[in-house]
C-alpha cells in the first residue's frame, strides 16, 4: 500500500480553498493508501502568531480534518510539534539546503517582501516541510497548485541526501487535484483564495454560516457579459465560480455550463452557493459535535504516537548516514 503524507497550516480559520484543493482529497485517498495527515504548527510560527489564537487553530484544524471525514481508524492524525522528530530531520535537511534555492521559494518571497523582522525560519521553512514527508517513507503528497514549488524541491532535496549519504529516502510524486487546484478570490479572481487576505469577502471560510456564504458569493466579481462559461484569460471570477460548483458538487464544468444557458449570473450564483454550502452545512454540524470533546484528544494522542515510531526509524537512520553521534564501545 502506498503511503501519502500531507499537511496544513492552523494559522486561522480553513478556506473553501484549503477544503477543495487538498482536505477533500485526503478524505479520497485515506481508502485505499496508508494516510499520514498533519497539523503544522511548527510552520505557522515561521510568522508571528498570537498564542491562544494558534492554541484555538490548532484544535479547531483537528476537529475540521476529522468533521470532513479524516477516519482515525484508517489515517493517522497529528499535530507536528508533538513528534519531535520532524524538527530534528528539518535541522539534518537544512544542512543539505543551499541558501540561493530557499530564497527563490515563492512562498518565502512573497511572505518576506517588503517586511522588517523576517524569520530565519521563514526562510528554512521548506527543509521543514521537506523533513516532514521524507519521515514517512511517503510516496505521494496531494497539495493544491501552490505548493509545487516546495514538492519539486522535496524530491530534489531528498535525492541531493540519499546521493551524498546513502539511499535512505523514498522520493515522493506530486499529487495536485484536476478540478480546483487553485481557488480563487472572491473579490480578485487572478489572486489565489487565501485565508490570509484582509478583505473578509474575499474568501469563504469553512466555517461561515450559510448566510454569510450566500451573501459572499452574491457579491463575488464576475463581469458585465452575463453568460456562464469557463474562459480563465477573459473571465476569471466566473470560471472561479464554475471550478467552485464542480469541485463541491463532482459535476463537470460543460454540464453547469449547460444547465445554466441563457440564465443570468444571480440565478449561477445562488446555484453556487447551495452546491457551497450542501458540502460545508454537515463539515459544521460534526465539528460543533467534536470540538470540545474528549474524543479529539484521544486521537491526536494515539496518532502521535503512532506517527512517532515511523518518524523515529527514519531519523534514525538518517542521523547515522551522516555520522552524527558515536558507536557505542563495548569493552
Ligand atoms: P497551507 O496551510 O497554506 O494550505 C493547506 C493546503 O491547502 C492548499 N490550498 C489551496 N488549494 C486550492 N486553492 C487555494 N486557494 C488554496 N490555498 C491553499 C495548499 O496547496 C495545501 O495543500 N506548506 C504547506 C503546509 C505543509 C505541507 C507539509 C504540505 C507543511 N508541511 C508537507 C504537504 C506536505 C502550506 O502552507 O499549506
Amino acid at each position: 500500500m502506498k503511503t501519502i503524507f500531507s499537511g496544513i497550516q492552523p494559522s486561522g480559520t480553513l478556506t473553501i480553498g484549503n477544503y477543495l484543493g487538498a482536505m477533500k482529497q485526503f478524505v479520497d485517498l485515506q481508502e485505499d493508501h496508508n494516510c499520514y495527515f498533519c497539523i503544522v504548527d511548527e510552520h505557522a510560527i515561521t510568522v508571528p502568531q498570537d498564542r491562544l489564537e494558534l492554541r484555538k487553530n490548532i484544535r479547531s484544524l483537528a476537529a475540521l480534518y476529522l468533521a470532513a471525514g479524516i477516519d482515525p481508524e484508517k489515517s493517522t492524525l497529528f499535530i507536528q510539534s508533538e513528534v519531535p522528530a520532524h524538527t530534528q530531520l528539518g535541522w539534518l535537511i537544512q544542512c543539505v539546503s543551499y541558501i540561493g534555492e530557499l530564497e527563490r521559494m515563492t512562498q518565502f518571497k512573497d511572505k518576506s517582501a517588503g517586511k522588517d523582522g523576517v524569520s530565519a525560519a521563514l526562510l528554512t521553512y521548506p527543509p521543514l516541510m521537506v523533513a516532514d514527508i521524507l519521515l514517512y517513507n511517503t510516496d505521494l503528497v496531494p497539495v493544491g497548485e501552490d505548493q509545487k514549488q516546495h514538492l519539486e524541491l522535496t524530491r530534489d532535496l531528498a535525492q541531493r541526501f540519499n546521493n551524498k549519504y546513502n539511499d535512505i529516502f523514498t522520493i515522493p510524486e506530486i499529487s495536485i487535484p484536476k478540478v480546483g487546484a487553485r481557488i480563487m478570490s472572491l473579490q480578485e479572481p487572478t489572486k489565489k483564495m487565501s485565508k490570509s487576505d484582509q478583505n473578509e469577502k474575499a474568501y469563504i471560510s469553512m466555517l461561515d454560516e450559510p448566510k454569510k456564504i450566500e451573501k459572499k458569493i452574491k457579491s463575488a466579481v464576475t463581469d458585465s457579459e452575463g453568460v456562464v462559461t469557463f474562459d480563465k484569460e477573459n473571465k476569471a471570477g466566473v470560471s472561479n465560480l464554475l471550478t467552485i460548483y464542480a469541485s463541491c458538487t463532482g459535476e463537470t464544468i460543460e454540464t453547469i455550463e449547460a444547465r445554466y444557458e441563457g440564465k443570468g449570473y444571480g440565478e449561477f450564483k445562488q446555484g453556487v452557493a447551495n452546491a457551497v454550502i450542501d458540502v460545508l452545512a454537515p463539515i459544521q454540524e460534526r465539528y460543533n459535535e467534536l470540538i470540545e470533546s474528549e474524543t479529539l484528544d484521544h486521537i491526536l494522542d494515539n496518532g502521535a504516537e503512532k506517527a512517532a515510531l515511523t518518524a523515529n526509524k527514519t531519523l534514525a537512520k538518517a542521523k547515522k548516514a551522516m555520522g552524527l553521534g558515536r558507536v557505542k564501545r563495548k569493552k
